[in-house]
């Protein structure tokens, strides 16, 4: 269930018995040349609203910026600094623990985010050791790593992957767009880098990946895989929570 699309008897009803939130956030940024600038956020909010019907739990709204600063020589890219994304989590969340939330899982769909939303995390526990909280990144879940490895090997890549172009087609069947075939440079060199430095050394927007590889069928088993992996870990995040928690 949305947050959104409820209203506040609804909130108040559900804190009698659950104090969990999700929260899916991703980034706005290139994708390479055929991958969709808001893949990081969309397969993000996806995947929350699916564990979120699939446990009944209440979605926050997606959090669609991210740390992106390296992609910003591309058209279509917008960055929150660090600094910035720090508060926006601690503000979201401190905010949503004044109605009753205590517990929040974010589903992230970008790796330039993860820095500094565990930074975000250590910052508010230090002030509110009262909530908890939990990151799970979608494409670093082994259980969908396994299955990447299997499907696309090293061409996978490490930016507009086969990986999440495939679960973008999935979600979205026509933004499929070819690509021709072919790995993108991986220098290995410096991390992380500044936005000129990132189109040089990888020019048209991918890192290390072979998307023509992808395809919305791969992307439909990586989501479910995804989900289920996810679920899983919503569900121990939430036994370990003590009595008064049980179910959620
Ligand atoms: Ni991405």
């Amino acid at each position: 269930m949305e947050i959104a699309k409820t209203n506040w008897p609804w909130v108040e009803s559900y804190l009698r018995t659950k104090a969990i939130l999700l929260v899916p956030i991703g980034s706005t940024e290139q994708h390479g040349p055929n991958g969709l600038i808001g893949t990081d956020h969309l397969v993000a909010e996806s995947l929350a609203r699916a564990v979120g019907e699939d446990l009944s739990l209440l979605v926050a709204p997606t959090l669609a910026f991210g740390m992106s600063n390296h992609h910003l020589a591309f058209p279509g890219s917008a960055s929150l600094s660090p600094e910035t994304m720090i508060r926006v989590v601690r503000e979201v969340v401190t905010s949503f623990s004044r109605n009753g939330f205590r517990r929040f899982f974010f589903i992230n769909g970008h790796g330039g985010n993860v820095s500094s939303l565990q930074a975000a995390f250590a910052d508010i526990l230090a002030d509110r050791p009262d909530l908890r909280l939990q990151l799970a990144s979608w494409w670093l879940l082994p259980e969908v790593q396994e299955k990447e490895k299997e499907y696309f090997g090293k061409e996978n890549g490490f930016h507009a992957t086969c990986g999440e172009v495939s679960v973008t087609w999935h979600l979205y069947p026509g933004a499929e767009t070819p690509i021709a075939p072919g790995v993108a440079p991986d220098p290995e060199t410096e991390w992380p880098v500044g936005p000129e430095r990132y189109r040089f050394l990888y020019p048209d927007g991918r890192m290390g990946s072979n998307p023509a590889l992808a395809t919305g069928e791969k992307g439909k088993v990586l989501f479910e895989i995804a989900r289920k992996a996810i679920g899983d870990r919503v569900r121990k995040f939430l036994q370990l929570d003590g009595a008064t928690m049980t179910g959620g």
